[in-house]
């Protein structure tokens, strides 16, 4: 459980990076996993893999169903408990990705916020991310980077970028960020294995390429209220970016 002032800092900035949150034995426990979940194929396993112009692996959908270890994450009561305590219910997965950023290959996050996909989905903003960090986290390999205190900007425009990566993006206008974005707001999240971020699904965040020969492995989860599960929309996009099991996480 956190304190009111974990707390209060979350609701200020609009994120909380716990260091040292998970053990090395618990991180270790991860990381085993991970090359199955990499190497496996999405018509056998269900999982959905999405990958870099290069071809090497950008994102695993889905692991939380399918590892053992990676559902157990996803009830840690460390990260459960602060998780109820933001949204102050119960809560289910929307999705998980493992997103590797591979040594040289992994490629730019434009600077977006998360709800400027999920309004798109047919909810409200009452979900949140959780980045479990599985290798060291540097400026060299390209850290999440966040904009402190964007999240009370509200729901910013968003175009889709569908040249820049392998992932089809929805991006913040450069309009909106010329705006908006000062320098002094950035903060690169650097890290080591078992730090854990939690951030709003309206925080304004990013990352560069991965310039060095070191991967940057992370496992986002995401919860959603269970009392915001998804209208239909026109083109609802597919159970692995927007869950359809709505089984309470406990
Ligand atoms: C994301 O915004 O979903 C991922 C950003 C990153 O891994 O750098
Ligand atoms: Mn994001």
């Amino acid at each position: 459980m956190w304190s009111t002032q974990q707390l209060n800092e979350y609701q200020e900035n609009g994120f909380l990076l716990m260091k040292g949150l998970l053990s090395p034995r618990e991180t270790g426990a991860l990381n085993e996993q991970v090359p199955a979940l990499l190497n496996g194929n999405d018509e056998e396993d269900g999982m959905h893999r999405a990958r870099e112009k290069s071809g090497a692996i950008r994102s695993v959908f889905l692991a939380h169903r399918h590892s053992p270890a990676f559902k157990e994450l996803a009830r840690h009561p460390k990260i459960l408990g602060p998780v109820q305590q933001i949204l102050k219910n119960d809560v289910y997965i929307w999705h998980s990705k493992i997103n590797v950023k591979d040594a040289f290959e992994g490629a730019v996050w434009l600077w977006h916020q998360d709800y400027g996909y999920w309004i798109k989905d047919g909810v409200g903003p009452r979900l949140l991310s959780v980045m479990v960090f599985l290798d060291p986290s540097t400026l060299n390999n390209g850290c999440l980077m966040l904009a402190s205190g964007s999240h009370r900007w509200g729901n910013l425009p968003h175009y889709s970028d569908t040249v820049t990566t392998g992932y089809n993006q929805w991006c913040v206008e450069i309009d909106s960020l010329k705006k908006m974005l000062r320098e002094e707001m950035i903060h690169p999240i650097t890290g080591n294995p078992g730090d854990v971020l939690f951030f709003d699904s309206n925080l304004l965040h990013g990352s560069g390429h991965n310039m060095s020969p070191l991967p940057r492995k992370s496992m986002i989860l995401v919860y959603n209220d269970v009392d915001n599960k998804p209208r239909a929309v026109e083109s609802p996009r597919p159970d692995w970016v927007v869950s359809r099991q709505y089984d309470v996480v406990k």
